[in-house]
């Protein structure tokens, strides 16, 4: 993408999904073809591959600045959250049946949560305060000997927020639960130490840093054992049954790679300062525009905003020379809007109007320029 030249329409909805990095294609290249061996096979072409597995999971441990042995790959960040949650249900001592989650997790979180209280778990949602972090008033009220697992995000896929997850962490680990964090959308954006967190759990989403769809990854911290999800023929130390799809985690791997080269030169700075410059431009443009989570701490490449005279989805509509993304109004007419924005007390009209813009690596600064002039002449 050339700063001179955008490319029309601009893709902005870099937090729904990322396209493939061309050098995590050429890395998957060979590993359908020339070397599709099956790594638990024994001949030396196969342990060629096995030994890329292994590749793959340095890389991507490296990313999160944890050990290589701690990570499963897993179809991506739907399975690592059903995994934690149905597996801590199932090894928990029997007095603990409390599941803690934020009230601006993803469906992934949010859904399994909603199954585990049907087998009779007990779940107790934190709310967030306007900015869109969590309460940790209302975290500490939920910690006791009877909490089994605390999940909490570590940044939210509309609005961007990070989490103070390190000190959710901390406070959990006094009352004995265990902590997860869904990554998603924080791994390959921000720096990420999951020993500073503390986190027990950690989930991996590939396609959201530039690896392929349908690969991601569990974190478990070492020493910690949670009951395997799929059983079968003991792949991945037993930890993950079923034939390690070898091109797909070599590419994620490549992704890895990729995004911890892309933090340590200063990627994520140089996000910031687009994002801070867009949301200027954005209300020297239209006043009217209210942009979320500004106080807090947020995810470089997201910017969440609304207007209080248009459905996200109908302003979204009227821009056509780009693409973002919208609240779940857009898929539910009737829906009372943006459920992040909901949990954050922002009244229906305004969370029905979410529009998320949320830039890549190789957005510019006149990508985002064509974002607000099309936002702003739809309004006008
Ligand atoms: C925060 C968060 N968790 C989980 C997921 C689901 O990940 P996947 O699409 O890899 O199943 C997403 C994807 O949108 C997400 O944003």
């Amino acid at each position: 993408m050339s700063e001179a030249r955008p490319k029309i329409p601009v893709y902005l909805d870099f937090n729904a999904t990322t396209p493939v990095d061309p050098q995590v294609v050429e890395a998957m290249a060979p590993f359908w073809t020339d070397h599709f061996f099956n790594p638990s096979a024994t001949y030396p072409e196969a342990m060629v591959v096995g030994v890329a597995v292994d590749q793959a999971r340095k890389a991507l441990a490296a990313l999160l600045a944890g050990d290589s042995s701690s990570i499963v790959f897993t179809s991506g960040g739907t399975e690592s959250n059903n995994w934690v949650f149905h597996g801590v249900w199932r090894s928990r001592p029997a007095h603990r049946r409390r599941f803690v989650v934020s009230a601006i997790e993803h469906p992934a979180v949010m859904e399994t949560a909603a199954v585990l209280a049907s087998l009779g778990a007990e779940i107790v949602t934190i709310p967030v305060d306007a900015r869109g972090v969590i309460r940790m008033d209302a975290l500490d009220a939920a910690l006791d000997e009877r909490t089994a697992l605390v999940s909490v995000m570590l940044a939210n896929n509309e609005v961007g927020t990070i989490q103070p997850v390190a000190e959710v962490a901390r406070r959990a680990h006094a009352v004995g639960a265990w902590v997860h964090t869904d990554a998603a959308q924080a791994v390959g954006k921000i720096p990420i130490d999951v020993d500073q967190l503390g986190v027990d759990f950690m989930t991996v989403a590939g396609h959201k840093f530039y690896a392929p769809k349908g690969i991601g990854a569990l974190y478990i911290r070492p020493r910690v054992s949670l009951p395997a999800l799929f059983t079968g023929g003991g792949q991945q130390a037993g930890r993950r049954s079923g034939t390690e799809p070898v091109p797909l985690i070599v590419g994620l791997g490549k992704a890895a790679q990729l995004a911890h080269a892309w933090i340590k030169n200063g990627g994520p700075d140089h996000q910031t300062a687009l994002r801070d410059a867009l949301q200027l431009q954005l209300r020297e443009a239209c006043p009217d525009f209210t942009v979320f989570g500004t106080g807090a701490n947020r995810l470089p490449n997201t910017v969440a905003m609304a207007h209080p005279a248009w459905p996200g989805s109908a302003l979204l509509a009227a821009c056509p020379t780009i693409r973002a993304g919208t609240g779940s109004a857009c898929h539910h007419p009737d829906d009372t809007g943006s459920p992040t924005l909901r949990a954050m007390g922002v009244a229906p009209p305004l969370a029905r109007g979410l529009v998320r813009l949320s830039f890549g690596r190789d957005t510019t600064a006149v990508d985002l320029a064509v974002a607000v002039a099309a936002l702003t002449q739809a309004i006008r």
